[in-house]
């Protein structure tokens, strides 16, 4: 038996709830990394565009099916487009995320282990190597992501809602500050000039097809497209919320948060003297730097809460993550423990996999990349593009468009005028522009 389905209170609420997925790892941890690699100012600009033309409405098609649904991406399905093929996009929806948490969660041990090492003042100034030896080791990064999975889990048991809900309401706002603090202490340091103008100032020659098609991955990434949770969380918004503001702020807070990421990181990465293009270990090389260059309690102070802060960020997207496998398996019949802990076991071997592929298994290698990066690409360049292609079309063309007016305009009340636009990006522009990506992809 079901109970009535609960409704997220405020605006407030729906917008804090989605962009608590939103905001993760993919803001503070990759955006400053991939605009590292792919050109700065211009990759942004580029990202910018991918987020309003073809990410946007995509956030929209999945808040629409979710609301009107009023379920989780499968029972969607089933209740939209019964007795269709449609429902293997549930299966889909499923599959991706736990493939994803497993290689999010390395990284989330990354900032657990991140966490003790400046609770232990250990970011003395003298950090250097201090990432790569601790990434290529084995055992260290290992156990550090099964704490990162074990509390992940441990939250998901107790329930997400109380424990979470509160958590984020007060972690959210600290992460802010803690942001525009270090964006301020970043680009007042000696040489940082170089780092802002280097965000600033567009380099289009820099701009090929490939740049575009990973803009187009990380903003899949970073709104949580493609996986079927913006549209479980839909289904919980009122309908009497706009769906149009909603997605719109979360689409905004969550780019707030990229750009002051990357405002705090770019300016200290040139005044540290290391290269932008990098990668992966950007942030987690950078920052103990900076703060080292603090030599005051000030900096391991502020070390603490940062570090806490991105863990707290990457917690409150990994339980969304976990909670889309659980609630299919639930549907399912199985109990919430056990199928909790079957996939916290499912994703903490998919991890440790990854994990070991930046030391004993670095020689491993699938189409010439590591388990790691490849397991990276297969979830942002090609799994999450094509949920978000098919929820896309699923509204564009599947669903009546007098049903897709209905929703997106809650009966005819609001965003009347934008309506005709947005059913134009969501029918043609944005599957036409994921198929370009794929083609991309896997041609170039
Ligand atoms: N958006 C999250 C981040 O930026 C990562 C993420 C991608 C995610 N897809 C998701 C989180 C689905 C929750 C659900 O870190």
């Amino acid at each position: 038996m079901k109970t009535a389905r609960e409704h997220f209170g405020s605006r407030l609420a729906v917008i804090l709830a989605m962009a608590g997925s939103a905001i993760g790892l993919g803001n503070i941890w990759r955006f400053p990394y991939l605009a590292g690699q792919n050109g700065g100012a211009a990759f942004i600009i580029v990202y910018i565009v991918a987020m309003l033309v073809l990410a946007l409405p995509i956030f929209i098609a999945e808040s629409i099916i979710g609301r009107r649904s009023g379920c989780d991406t499968f029972g969607a399905m089933r209740k939209l487009a019964p007795g269709s093929k449609w429902r293997w996009l549930g299966l889909l929806t499923v599959i991706t995320p736990m493939i994803l948490l497993g290689y999010y969660s390395v990284v989330g041990g990354w900032s657990v282990d991140y966490f003790f090492k400046a609770c232990a003042f250990r970011f003395d100034g003298n950090t250097e190597g201090l990432f790569g030896s601790f990434i290529s080791s084995t055992w260290e990064p290992l156990f550090t992501h099964s704490v990162f999975i074990v509390v992940t889990a441990a939250i998901i048991l107790l329930g997400v809602k109380k424990g979470i809900e509160l958590f984020t309401k007060i972690t959210m706002p600290l992460l802010f500050v803690l942001i525009v603090f270090l964006v301020v202490y970043s680009i007042t340091l000696p040489g940082a000039f170089k780092g802002v103008e280097y965000l600033v100032k567009p380099d289009f020659s820099k701009v090929d097809i490939n740049v575009v098609a990973t803009a187009m991955g990380q903003a899949f990434f970073s709104l949580s497209l493609g996986v079927g949770t913006i549209l479980t969380y839909a289904s919980y918004v009122s309908k009497k919320e706009n769906l149009l503001v909603s997605a719109g702020g979360t689409a905004f807070f969550d780019l707030l948060f990229a750009l002051l990421a990357g405002f705090a990181v770019m300016p200290a990465v040139f005044a540290a003297g290391i290269q932008p293009g990098e990668g992966a270990g950007l942030v987690f090389d950078t920052l103990p730097f900076i703060f080292g260059q603090m030599h005051s309690v000030l900096g391991g102070v502020v070390a603490i809460l940062f570090f806490l802060a991105i863990l707290v960020a990457a917690l409150t997207s990994s339980i969304s993550l976990l909670e889309v496998g659980v609630a299919f398996l639930v549907e399912r019949g199985y109990s919430r423990t056990k199928a909790t802990i079957g996939l916290a076991f499912l994703t903490w071997g998919i991890g440790i996999v990854c994990s070991l592929s930046f030391g004993p298994l670095a020689g491993v290698k699938i189409l010439d990349l590591s388990i790691f990066d490849f397991l990276d690409k297969l979830c942002s360049n090609w799994l999450m593009p094509l949920g978000g292609l098919l929820f896309t079309v699923f509204v564009g063309w599947k669903m009546s468009k007098a049903d897709v007016r209905d929703e997106f305009t809650n009966g005819g009340t609001r965003n009347v005028r934008v309506f005709e636009f947005v059913y134009f990006l969501m029918r043609y522009l944005a599957p036409v522009g994921i198929v370009v990506v794929f083609l991309t992809n896997l041609l170039m």
